[in-house]
């Protein structure tokens, strides 16, 4: 059915990639420029065309300068499931929100855009031919007009069923680009220094959008790597800093990832990396420490903790350990080794990760961080739960047939008492979520591919 007036309405063109984290993008940026996500929202699940009412344009705009999960938006002027609908939507709209764009002294071009089907250029013509009752009184520009319309024809999302008319057409008033750019341009392929676990540039960027980082907040990296999550953080104007137990990545030393390169050469460095990209005012520094032995002092310093912490996959679970720690019995033995590092089991690491972030975090600070799970065994009850912290949105990237990893936001609602350090302990999310132990060793026991395997045979 037609939409009745469209006044604030805009028509969000999403980029289909990453489709379960555009939403709590799209949200998250839209509650940090006082925008509201309302049920009169229209977000068609894995469609790429959303409806969105906003208060006002500036917020829209300001929108895009942040999302890379959406790639253009629309002042909606109209919208139908078929011509006639559209038309009739259009003349529906306000002219008085028309004028201003269309007036004798304006330039303008319309543009089509097509999604799962391309058009001929007769029918392009066609379809822009038939807009003639709408008061246009300026000058087409093809190369610099000063205004963009758009026809934006939905032809669902099945490629190999594509039906002759669109399910949805939309026509709009072009307002912006999302950062799609950003990318290509903070790809890991150019960066100066990278390691075998650098985070890639899209995610990095929706992990900073989903954490609401804003001009100069503290954010905080305490698994930092080689910083790419550092990188994303300071672009959007927040002050980085970060933490790692690995003393050649911290220092930038060591056997280099790159291919063809044996050892990391002179100024390969997280700092270098926010230099590469006109960011090194936003580094503060990153030192070489233990995560599961926080040296801050109580207070709440950080805008966001945003973090990937290590999975026992491509590095290590380590943690710094002494003598005391060995299990009793050990010591005795004759050739018993006395680590200084010891394994860190993953439910260790992220019950100390949401207590550190619920210490340290100011109250509506954001925790954003990626949690491992063998798919075949996940519930939600196995997402860690902290009385101080609000989950806002688990989002799943699959990693194999039969592991992922999700992608968990949380919000300090709470200020953090003692008594809360061990809280969560008693709550149900406990027992269940024992099971991330064991990820690595199911990722490499071959059980994922033995299913695989049988689920094949099975079918066969
Ligand atoms: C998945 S990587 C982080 C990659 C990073 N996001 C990047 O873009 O390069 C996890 C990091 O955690 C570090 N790490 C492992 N155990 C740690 C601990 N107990 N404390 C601090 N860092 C640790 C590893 O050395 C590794 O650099």
């Amino acid at each position: 059915m037609a939409l009745p007036g469209a006044v604030n309405r805009y028509l969000l063109l999403m980029a289909q990639e990453h489709l379960e984290f555009r939403l709590p993008e799209i949200k998250s940026l839209l509650s940090l420029f006082g925008g509201q996500f309302t049920s009169s929202q229209e977000t068609y699940g894995k469609s790429p065309f959303w409806i969105l009412s906003i208060p006002s344009e500036d917020i829209a705009r300001n929108l895009m300068k942040r999302t890379v999960c959406a790639k253009s938006i629309f002042e909606l002027w109209g919208h139908g499931k078929s011509p006639e609908e559209l038309y009739s939507s259009l003349k529906n709209y306000p002219v008085d929100k028309m004028v201003p764009f269309l007036h004798s002294d304006s330039t303008y071009k319309i543009k089509i855009h097509t999604f799962n089907k391309t058009l001929t250029q007769e029918e392009k013509v066609k379809r822009i031919d038939a807009l003639e009752f709408l008061p246009f009184e300026g000058k087409v520009n093809l190369k610099k007009p000063q205004h963009i319309f758009s026809i934006l024809e939905d032809y669902g999302l099945d490629p190999n069923c594509i039906p002759e008319n669109p399910h949805n057409i939309y026509f709009g008033r072009w307002i912006a680009d999302g950062q799609r750019e950003l990318i290509e341009s903070y790809s890991v392929k150019k960066r100066h220094f990278i390691g075998n676990t650098s985070m890639d540039a899209g995610l990095s960027f929706i992990m900073a959008n989903h954490g609401k980082v804003k001009e100069n907040d503290i954010v905080f990296d305490p698994f930092v790597g080689t910083g790419g999550l550092l990188i994303a953080s300071a672009h959007f104007g927040a002050y980085v800093y970060g933490t790692d137990i690995d003393y050649n990545t911290v220092h930038g030393l060591g056997k280099a990832s790159r291919k063809n390169q044996k050892w990391r050469g002179p100024d390969e460095n997280i700092r270098a990396n926010l230099r590469q990209y006109g960011l090194e005012k936003y580094y503060l520094d990153v030192l070489v420490s233990d995560a599961s032995k926080p040296s801050w002092r109580k207070g709440t310093y950080f805008d966001a903790v945003i973090t990937d912490p290590p999975y026992g996959i491509r590095e290590s679970t380590r943690r710094t350990g002494s003598q005391k720690e060995i299990p009793k019995g050990l010591e005795k033995c004759p050739e018993s080794h006395v680590p200084v590092s010891l394994s860190y089991h993953l439910s260790d690491m992220f019950f100390d990760l949401l207590n550190f972030a619920a210490e340290t975090l100011v109250l509506g600070g954001r925790l954003v961080y990626w949690l491992p799970v063998y798919t075949p065994e996940y519930t939600e009850e196995m997402v860690p739960w902290h009385p101080c912290l609000k989950l806002i949105s688990n989002c799943e990237q699959k990693l194999s047939s039969h592991t992922s990893r999700r992608l968990i936001t949380m919000e300090k609602v709470k200020e953090f008492e003692n008594r809360d350090q061990y809280s969560h302990l008693l709550s149900d999310h406990f027992l269940p979520y024992q099971g991330h132990n064991s990820f690595r060793e199911k990722y490499f026991s071959g059980v994922t591919k033995r299913i695989a395997k049988e689920e094949k045979s099975n079918q066969e």
